[in-house]
């Protein structure tokens, strides 16, 4: 079965061809960043504006990159939410419209159902190393990072999943955007702090690791940020030398790997699990990879490619191929739904 997966939650557009909820054939993704950097953050009206101009040469690009045409897709999966109203509604509409006019069915999928399932998907091989007509599913732990989440989930099935734990203030990548800002970098900040993290001192300042102590596997990453901005203010806001620069990028880090590999681990040992997978946007993290795999010996790790963790169609494509499964068409009354729970 063909799936073709539409992502237009936030800031990048993206359109992906999927076979069998496995192989992926296309992964078509435009990005806004460029769009959105001068203002240091998502402006959800420039980026529902970009979504509408991208969305027909993606999705003309990704039919075209799987040597597909429209005829040849048995299914349409689109992202329903969460995400920014504005930019839900261009995908998901655009999505309902092609399902009618081709006679397609169509299945809306949760965003972090998309991110929880990228380990599943392959090109040659998926992020457990088994090809796609060997990969029967088994269950894992995973941890969704990226700009809007940071949580622990069980996922006992494709579909099925049980929260362990969540952030209760900022995720790790919208800290990681924001610590970047404080030490007047671009934004992302991500990509740019995990690099200049590699020339830093992991000890030259001592940054806490919020609650890590507390007996739950929930997050907590603004306290963090506001320890660099004290950081910052006693250096002297004028004149940000890229030694200190790398040294707070190196500390930050240390603290966000710290206390999401431990309570990964605390809460992959209470499972009885030794499968963990790494999703979302800051599982790109050079240096949580290497920690991780250091870190958690005797465990089976999964790091989707790069290109999988952040956000993409072929996740939508993967996960909606599996909830077609258990589900109805969902016909044209399917809405966006900007608050959508994963449960
Ligand atoms: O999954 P994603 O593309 O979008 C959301 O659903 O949020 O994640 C974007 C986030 C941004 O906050 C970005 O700074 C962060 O992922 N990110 C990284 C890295 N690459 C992207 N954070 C740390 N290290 C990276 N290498
Ligand atoms: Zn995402």
């Amino acid at each position: 079965m063909l799936v073709l997966g539409v992502e237009s939650s936030c800031d990048e557009t993206a359109f992906a061809v999927v076979e069998d909820g496995k192989r992926v054939l296309s992964n078509a993704i435009g990005s806004q960043i460029e769009l959105h950097k001068r203002f240091g953050g998502v402006v959800p009206e420039i980026a529902s504006r970009a979504h509408l101009e991208a969305t027909v040469p993606l999705y003309e690009k990704a039919l075209a990159d799987a040597g597909v045409t429209i005829a040849d897709i048995d299914l349409l999966a689109a992202t329903q939410g969460p995400g920014l109203s504005g930019c839900l509604l261009v995908g998901l509409e655009f999505a309902k419209a092609t399902a009618f006019s081709h006679g397609k069915p169509i299945v809306g999928v949760h965003h972090i159902a998309g991110h929880l399932y990228s380990p599943q998907l392959a090109k040659e091989k998926d992020a457990w190393g088994n090809t796609s007509e060997d990969a029967a599913f088994q269950p894992y732990l995973a941890l969704v990072i990226s700009g809007g989440h940071s949580s622990l989930i069980h996922v006992t099935a494709p579909t099925e999943f049980s929260i362990l734990g969540e952030t209760i203030d900022d995720a790790v990548g919208e800290a990681y955007d924001k610590v970047a800002k404080l030490v007047g970098l671009g934004y992302p900040g991500g990509p740019i702090l995990d690099q200049m993290a590699a020339d830093g001192d992991l000890n030259a300042f001592a940054l806490p690791r919020p609650i890590l102590d507390q007996d739950n596997y929930n997050f907590s990453f603004s306290g963090l940020k506001t320890a660099v901005a004290r950081l910052v203010e006693q250096n002297g806001k004028m004149e940000l030398k890229q030694t200190f620069v790398n040294d707070v990028a190196a500390c930050f880090q240390e603290a966000c790997i710290d206390v999401l590999l431990t309570k990964a681990k605390k809460a992959a040992e209470n499972l009885g699990t030794k499968r963990i997978a790494f999703t979302g946007g800051v599982a790109c993290n050079k240096g949580l990879r290497k920690a991780a795999t250091e870190r958690l010996p005797g465990y089976q790790l999964a790091f989707p490619l790069p290109e999988f963790c952040t956000d993409n169609a072929a996740m939508i494509a993967g996960i909606g191929y599996h909830f077609f499964e258990n589900r109805e068409s969902a016909g044209l009354s399917l809405n966006a739904a900007p608050s959508l729970s994963l449960t």
